[in-house]
C-alpha cells in the first residue's frame, strides 16, 4: 500500500474527548471514527488490525475443535421470553420495532439464540461435543461508554457455545476455552491472566475473566505476579486429551488471581510479600460454564447413552473482539505512538523513502515493496513528498513494528536501514537482506 493512495487521515493534535492513550492513539493514527456515544465507524488502518484480530480468533478456535458459523445481530424478542431475559435485562437492551410492530432487539449476546439452533437440529448425545461459535457485533446500550472501543455499545465480539451430555464433558470444553484464549491472546502479544470471577448461581470455580495487566484498566485486580511469568509458548496440546487440557489451565489458575469481585483478603496475605501484586487490568474475555440454565428454559434435550432424555450442559464463552485493540495499545505504546506487536500489525513494515523523486531512491523503494509482497508481506510505503521528520512521525505514530528506510546516501553504499519501532535500533543492511531478515520475522505468522 503506497502512503499517497491510502486513506489514513492522521490527526496532528490530540483529541480533547479521549481520556486514554489507546483511544487517543486510535483517533491519530486515523483508525477509528466516532459516529454517536460508543458507535464507531473502523478506517482502513483500524480494520487491518480488526481482521486480523479475528483472524487470530478464529484460527485458534478452529484448531480447538470449535465450529463458526454466523447468527443475526437482530433478534425476536420472543426467544428470550423464553430464558425470561427479556425482561430483566433492561436498559442495556436496544428493543426496536418492525413495521409489523413485531418486537426485536439488537442482540447484546446469543445464549437464547444459539440454544433455539441446537434444539432444532440436535437431538442425541452422538452429536455430541459440539462447540458452536460467531463473531458478532453485539449492542448495549451502557450507561456510561468510554474510552473508545474499550467500553463500546456497539462491539465487535466473539462468543461460542459448547453443547455437552454430561458435566464433566462440559467441564472440559470450559477448560479447552480456557487454553484456547491463553494461545489467542498470546499471539497477539498480550500477558492475559485468566482470574476466577464471580460465580454463577450454580456456584463453584465455575467462570474466569481474562485480564491484561494496564494501569487504565477498570477492574481492580489481585495477584501473586509469578502468574505474569507463565506462558504457553509454542507447546502442542492435544485438546481432545481432558487431563492434559485441565493440567494446562491448572498451571495457570493455580497462583492467586483475582479481581475485587472475588479476592479474598486471607489467601491474598498468604502470598510471600514480594509476589504480593494489587494494580488494574482490562477485562479481555470470559469463560462461564452454566449448565443447563437455558437448555432447561428452552427445551434443548438430547438423548443419552442410557436412552434418557436430559437437558444439555452448557457454558458460554467470549472475547471482546473490538476491546482488543484498545488493550493491545494500553499495553504497546511509547510517547510517541503505537508499537504492534508482529501478530496483530496493520502492516508487517514500513518502507520510508527519504527523497522522494530521486531515481536511484524510488526505484530501490519500489523494488522492496515487490519483494515484501512476492513474500505475502504487504508493506506500508511513505511514498509521499514530505520531509523525512514528517515521515518518520507518522510511522512511529502508526506504530508499524519495523522499518525499513531508503535514502541516496545509504543507497550509494548499497545499504537501506532497517530500525525495530520497539528498541528504536537500527542496522544497515543490503536491501535484499532487509527482505529476508522481515521475513525470518514473520515466519509461521
Ligand atoms: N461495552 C463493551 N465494549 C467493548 N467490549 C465489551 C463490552 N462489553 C463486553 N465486552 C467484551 O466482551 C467480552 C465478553 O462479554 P461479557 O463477559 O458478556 O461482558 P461483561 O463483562 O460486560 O458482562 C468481555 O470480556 C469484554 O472483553
Ligand atoms: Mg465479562
Amino acid at each position: 500500500m503506497r502512503l499517497s493512495r491510502y486513506f489514513l487521515p492522521v490527526l496532528k493534535e490530540n483529541p480533547a474527548e479521549a481520556q486514554i492513550v489507546s483511544h487517543r492513539y486510535m483517533l491519530r493514527a486515523g483508525m477509528i471514527k466516532q459516529q454517536s456515544a460508543g458507535i464507531y465507524s473502523w478506517l482502513p488502518l483500524g480494520l487491518r488490525v480488526l481482521n486480523r484480530i479475528q483472524e487470530i480468533v478464529h484460527q485458534e478456535q478452529v484448531r480447538a475443535g470449535h465450529i463458526p458459523l454466523l447468527m443475526p445481530t437482530l433478534q425476536p424478542a420472543d426467544l428470550w421470553r423464553e430464558s425470561g431475559r427479556y425482561d430483566d435485562y433492561g436498559q442495556e437492551m436496544l428493543r426496536i420495532k418492525d413495521r409489523q410492530g413485531r418486537e426485536m432487539l439488537y442482540g447484546p449476546t446469543n445464549e437464547e439464540m444459539i440454544t433455539d439452533i441446537f434444539r432444532a437440529h440436535v437431538n442425541s448425545y452422538k452429536d455430541l461435543p459440539l462447540t458452536l461459535y460467531h463473531i458478532q457485533w453485539k449492542f448495549r446500550d451502557e450507561m456510561r461508554p468510554r474510552f473508545g472501543v474499550m467500553r463500546g455499545r456497539e462491539f465487535l465480539m466473539k462468543d461460542g457455545y459448547n453443547f455437552d451430555v454430561d458435566r464433566d464433558a462440559a467441564l472440559h470444553a470450559y477448560n479447552r476455552h480456557m487454553v484456547s484464549y491463553l494461545r489467542t491472546y498470546e499471539r497477539m502479544g498480550l500477558t492475559a491472566i485468566p482470574m476466577r470471577a464471580a460465580s454463577g448461581p450454580i456456584g463453584g470455580d465455575n467462570t474466569h475473566e481474562f485480564l491484561v495487566l494496564a494501569q487504565t484498566g477498570e477492574s481492580e485486580v489481585f495477584y501473586d505476579d509469578r502468574v505474569t511469568a507463565l506462558k504457553l509458548g509454542s507447546r502442542e496440546v492435544d485438546y481432545d486429551d481432558r487431563a492434559e487440557v485441565a493440567g494446562v489451565c491448572a498451571e495457570f489458575t493455580t497462583l492467586y488471581a483475582r479481581t475485587d469481585e472475588t479476592h479474598d483478603a486471607g489467601l491474598f496475605e498468604q502470598i510471600p510479600e514480594e509476589h504480593r501484586k494489587v494494580g488494574r487490568g482490562i477485562e479481555v474475555g470470559q469463560i462461564f460454564y452454566f449448565g443447563t440454565k437455558y437448555s432447561e428454559a428452552m427445551g434443548a434435550v438430547v438423548t443419552n447413552d442410557k436412552g434418557e432424555k436430559v437437558p444439555v450442559e452448557m457454558g458460554s464463552h467470549g472475547i471482546g473482539v473490538s476491546r482488543l485493540l484498545g488493550a493491545i495499545i494500553e499495553a504497546n505504546h511509547d510517547d510517541k505512538g503505537i508499537i504492534w506487536p508482529e501478530g496483530v500489525t496493520p502492516f508487517p513494515v514500513g518502507i520510508v523513502n527519504l527523497k522522494q523523486g530521486d531515481a536511484a531512491a524510488d526505484a530501490a523503494c519500489a523494488s522492496l515493496e515487490k519483494a515484501l509482497l512476492a513474500k505475502g508481506l504487504e508493506p506500508l510505503y511513505d511514498d509521499r513528498d514530505e520531509r523525512a521528520g514528517a515521515k518518520f512521525a507518522t510511522m512511529d505514530l502508526v506504530g508499524l513494528p519495523w522499518r525499513i528506510t531508503v535514502g541516496p546516501r545509504g543507497l550509494a553504499n548499497g545499504v537501506v536501514e532497517l530500525t525495530s519501532r520497539r528498541t528504536g535500533v537500527s542496522e544497515e543492511l543490503t536491501p535484499e537482506a532487509a527482505v529476508e531478515r522481515i521475513a525470518e520475522i514473520y515466519a509461521g505468522r
